[in-house]
């Protein structure tokens, strides 16, 4: 069965370029971004790794660590690093995991057999500091992802936490939010959006929150 919104991510030790990790102890109280790499030393792969690495201190902005993972061993990666700094003019700031045996791969369902039956697709596990899977994203391997769009993504996970609001279709931070429809109490209402808010339908309310 795959892994789905809710389920708890599950727990592993695996060896990486910064060194062994357990994966729960690892993240700590932190969010966490898991994504799969089909293959080392790949042009599309190699692109994501150097993107992710220019956006690290916007994913530590929002207490998220970032960890990558390749089925190749922990060898090929570091020498794959060289690559990856030289061309895409950053250097890589976080650990990715080598997984010859699969063990993450299997366990977190990434290798799509009708795709390829030994390399994994392009998978986006976003968890939150309860390990629970918050958000999946599934990409083939020839398309490579929109790290904006999973910064967007936590941007908005993190906003329906702390607040009780949802978030519209390509809304991006700063923009009017939605107020969820479970919550109609007058009184609630005015204590939790004292600034006001527009009611279009009555389940369609947007607000401006104080960013
Ligand atoms: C790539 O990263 O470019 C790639 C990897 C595996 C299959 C196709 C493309």
């Amino acid at each position: 069965m795959s892994l789905r919104i809710g389920d708890l991510a599950p727990d592993f030790t695996q060896d990486s370029t910064a060194g062994q990790i357990r994966f729960h102890e690892w993240l700590g109280s932190s969010w966490g971004v898991l994504f799969s790499h089909p293959k080392d030393f790949t042009p599309v792969c190699t692109t994501e790794l150097g993107a992710t690495a220019k956006l690290k201190p916007e994913f530590d902005r929002r207490n998220v660590k970032v960890l990558a993972v390749s089925v190749d061993p922990v060898e090929s990666h570091k020498s794959w690093i060289g690559d990856i700094d030289e061309t895409q003019g950053t250097k890589v700031n976080f650990p990715i995991l080598g997984d010859p045996d699969r063990k993450v791969a299997n366990l977190y369902g990434m290798i799509h057999p009708n795709a390829n039956d030994t390399l994994t697709v392009r998978s986006v596990f976003v968890i939150d500091p309860a390990k629970k899977i918050r958000a999946t994203i599934t990409y083939p391997a020839s398309t490579g992802r929109n790290f904006d769009e999973i910064l967007r993504l936590i941007d908005s996970l993190q906003l329906t936490d702390s607040q009780s609001v949802a978030t519209p279709a390509n809304w991006k931070r700063g923009d009017e939010v939605i107020i969820v429809p479970s919550l109609t109490d007058p009184a609630l209402l005015k204590q939790k959006f004292p600034q006001g808010f527009r009611v279009v339908k009555p389940y369609l309310r947007y607000t401006q929150l104080n960013s």
